[in-house]
């Protein structure tokens, strides 16, 4: 092993910039802990004149980070560019081609192609570091594969989008709406111009799909993941919600049944004595529940440079000390092939908010369907105006009113089939919200 560590880093955005700082501000640090120099030698970017508050003097300066990555005078390639395709995926196949050893935030990358580039990282010998890529500051990847190893774990789940948890905070404690709340994480650099990434649920997926691999021990699988985000999430929900004992929250969930492994993400009523529930803002949080530590709670900054650079320092780290793990906790021919299962398979409780028409005999209308399904109800609330009650005390009027029930555990398949029913039958006003509840 060489005294000195070369890192080529492409990428020199938020993530980028902090990662190149922390390295020369940490420099003695990291040579006490792993006995060698760490150096950045060559870094990447699309500017070349960009004033990016770090000194690149010195450095070699390449427009191509795959020219970077194949570059003699690195041992290291470090991939801060972002994407599953294009730039990032050529520069890391690159980089592991070229026998060296790649560390990456990139969890779109890995999502999509974390299997074929764990293979080639395993043929040539070289690490596949990626602890920055789920819940940036929180070193979760390092607590499931390395500290978790005498459990068996049954679920994961968590917070793993700023965004939507800020969005999510601001509508419950203000009282606004979805929109409003976007404007204001885009006004706040929290939300991208095009948010759809974060607030439909794929950004979360993509992590899911990375630590369902590594509790379970399956290969990667992110087109199993079930997606929903919360742009349809009203400020009544989260009304609702509080009112019940519960917050929303946008969770990733991954747990294994009897059928195979559930992968979803979605927005989740969770209690609100729960350690997730405390969770607010752009905070990141991921809850594993494992047979011999019980249940356990990471909470951290999930993003931003600084949080994010320490994660990948960490990795950084691991490689100086010639530390090479299989980047998915075990050989990749060890890994079982995951068995997908139907989101009309899962079995909960269930929030259902309907609109219906303010008319006697409603409420019992949807019961009867709700029994004709199999699913038993554990409350009922039933919303009036007090104006609809003092003009229309009979309820003769038809106004649309919302009726929400709470269900015992359910499963997908039946409350779709009874909420269908009501439909037929014409009670409805506008199309229904379901909201799942995740117990701890
Ligand atoms: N930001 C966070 O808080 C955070 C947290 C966790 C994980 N991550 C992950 O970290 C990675 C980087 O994120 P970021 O927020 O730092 O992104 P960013 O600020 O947009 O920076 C991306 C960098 O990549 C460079 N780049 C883009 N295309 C390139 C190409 N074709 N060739 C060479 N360089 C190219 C850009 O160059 P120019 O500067 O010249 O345009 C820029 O320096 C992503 O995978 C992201 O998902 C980010």
């Amino acid at each position: 092993m060489t005294q000195t560590l070369r890192l080529g880093i492409a990428g020199l955005g938020t993530v980028g910039a902090s990662v190149l700082g922390m390295v020369a501000r940490r420099a003695e640090a990291l040579t006490a802990a792993t006995g060698r120099t760490i150096t950045v030698t060559a870094v990447s970017a699309r500017d070349r004149s960009r004033d990016r508050g770090v000194d690149l003097s010195g450095l070699h300066w390449f427009d191509d980070p795959v020219e970077l990555a194949r570059w003699g005078e690195i041992d290291v390639f470090v991939e801060l560019v972002g994407g599953s395709e294009g730039a990032a995926k050529a520069a890391v196949e690159a980089a592991l081609g070229a026998g060296k050893h790649v560390v990456t935030a990139n969890k779109a990358l890995l999502a999509h192609h974390g299997a074929a580039l764990a293979r080639l990282a395993e043929e040539r010998g070289v690490a596949l570091a990626y602890e920055a890529s789920v819940a940036g500051g929180i070193p979760v990847i390092k607590a499931i594969r390395e500290g978790l190893t005498g459990n068996t774990i049954s679920r994961v789940y968590g917070i793993l989008n700023g965004t939507c948890n800020y969005i999510l905070s601001r509508m419950e404690a203000e009282g606004l709406t979805f929109e409003a709340c976007l404007k204001d994480a885009q006004a706040l650099g929290y939300a991208e111009a095009d948010p759809t990434f974060d607030v439909e649920g794929f950004d979360t997926a993509h992590k899911l799909a990375i630590l369902t691999s590594l509790a379970f021990g399956v290969e990667i699988d992110a087109e199993g993941v079930s997606v929903e985000g919360i742009s349809a999430i009203q400020p009544l929900d989260l009304t609702m919600a509080d009112e019940l004992g519960y917050r929303i929250k946008l969770l990733g969930v991954a747990q294994a049944t009897a059928e195979g492994i559930e992968q979803r993400v979605h927005p989740t009523m969770v209690p609100k004595a729960s350690a997730i529930a405390q969770v607010m803002g752009v905070t990141n949080a991921v809850t594993v529940d494992a047979d011999a530590v019980g249940e356990l709670t990471l909470i951290g900054p999930g993003a931003g440079g600084a949080a994010t650079a320490s994660a990948v320092v960490a990795d950084i780290t691991d490689v100086a000390l010639g530390l090479v793990r299989p980047t998915f906790g075990q050989p990749m021919a060890n890994l079982a092939s995951p068995r997908r299962v139907e989101m009309q398979r899962h079995e909960g409780g269930y929030y259902i908010r309907l609109t219906v028409h303010d008319r006697t005999g409603v409420a019992a209308g949807v019961a009867t369907r709700m029994a004709e399904a199999n699913i038993s109800i554990e409350s009922i609330v039933q919303r009036r105006s007090a104006k609809a009650a003092s003009s229309d005390p009979q309820g003769l009027s038809g106004q649309p009113v919302p009726l929400v029930l709470i269900t015992y555990a359910a499963t997908e398949g039946n409350v779709r089939k009874a909420l269908a029913a009501i439909d037929r039958d014409g009670l409805l006003a506008e199309a229904p919200q379901l909201i799942r509840i995740e117990r701890e």
